[in-house]
């Protein structure tokens, strides 16, 4: 690593000083001042090597750039940082099911993939839904995706999940994650009453409980339960550990952090007829209920504002709070 790095400082001085060097003599000139400026004109690297010398910090700066690039190269190659800035999340599905209709197909599973990838590049067929109102501030494509790289499949005795993350270890009759830091676990449980699915924010990066659950008859589309049958609770899910909270901030006429999100008095179900208004704070807006941060119908939801993509991008960018997901 050490010799590569030093190779690629060795060539990038030689590049730089090369062409001045042909410039100098294109404009061939005898004079000695010349000469002395062409085999001098290139100093960066020389005051580097002097600041790297003498600062032990700028040299720990140094190697974490370096060290930042291999890894932003590698995660290029593998395909997780596409060449426009689109992330491609690396999933792993842990599916527990007691009865064979619990135990989804590989086709069910990525039909499930399929539709979050829709979702959230703006390519769902019912985009065109969205009311002329919030054209102007619908996400479009959020620049994340999500590929498959493997399903983890485990028969079980328990018949109904509890909220308590138990189907996230084996020592509790669930499936231990894949490196959580590394990749996104999703948990397809068989029932967990009338819990669609839960997902675990941000700040559990990287935990063993890091991920979403989902039930099984409310996973994937062809053979899913309506109305929750378009594959959006995962959409809604995946929301969540990508920092978006409920639309309506969790509390009458609550705060969800997006500002181009119109406050509203609290959740909506069912299908909602457009327009519908709530009044908070005295002021009567007109409310996005068709956002996938709602509670309505899996059919009455179809869009993410930019906001909420914004914040989305923030949690996968470099540095950011899952930037993991983006690395080797
Ligand atoms: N966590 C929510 C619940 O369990 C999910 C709502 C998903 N909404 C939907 N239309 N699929 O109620
Ligand atoms: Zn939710
Ligand atoms: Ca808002």
């Amino acid at each position: 690593m050490k010799k590569l790095l030093f190779g690629v400082i060795a060539l990038g001085m030689l590049a730089a000083c090369n062409t001045t060097e042909e410039t100098a003599n294109l404009t061939e000139d005898t004079n000695a001042r010349t000469a002395t400026a062409s085999r001098k004109s290139c100093p960066s690297e020389e005051i580097r090597a002097e600041l790297l010398k003498n600062d032990a910090k700028a040299r720990a700066r140094f190697a974490a750039i370096e060290a930042g690039t291999e890894k932003f190269i590698q995660a290029k190659k593998l395909g997780r940082v596409l060449a426009d800035g689109t992330v491609e999340i690396p999933v792993v599905v842990n599916l527990l099911y007691r009865t064979t209709a619990e135990n989804l197909s590989d086709a069910r599973i990525a039909e499930q993939i399929a539709v979050l990838n829709k979702d959230f590049g703006a390519t769902n067929s019912d985009v065109n839904k969205i009311p002329a109102e919030f054209a102007s501030v619908a996400a479009g494509d959020t620049k994340v995706r999500f590929r498959l790289v493997k399903t983890v499949r485990k028969s079980t005795t328990v018949r109904s999940w509890k909220t308590n993350d138990a189907m996230k270890k084996a020592s509790t009759k669930g499936i231990d994650a894949t490196d959580p830091t590394q990749y996104f676990n999703i948990w397809v449980v068989g029932d967990m009453g009338s819990i669609l699915g839960y997902a675990t924010f941000p700040e559990s990066a990287g935990q063993w409980n890091d991920g979403v659950v989902l039930a099984s008859k409310y996973t994937g589309v062809t053979g899913a339960t309506a109305p929750y049958n378009l594959g959006r609770t995962a959409t809604h899910e995946v929301g969540h550990y990508l920092n978006l909270r409920h639309i309506w901030g969790d509390a009458t006429c609550g705060n969800d952090f997006v500002a181009d999100t119109p406050t509203q008095t609290s959740s909506n179900g069912g299908s909602p007829t457009y327009p519908l208004y709530n009044t908070c704070g005295g002021v009567q807006r007109s409310v996005m209920f068709m956002n996938y941060m709602d509670y309505v119908y899996d059919s009455a939801m179809y869009m993410f504002s930019a906001g909420q993509r914004d914040r989305m991008q923030a949690v996968v960018a470099a540095g950011g709070a899952r930037a993991g997901l983006r690395n080797l």
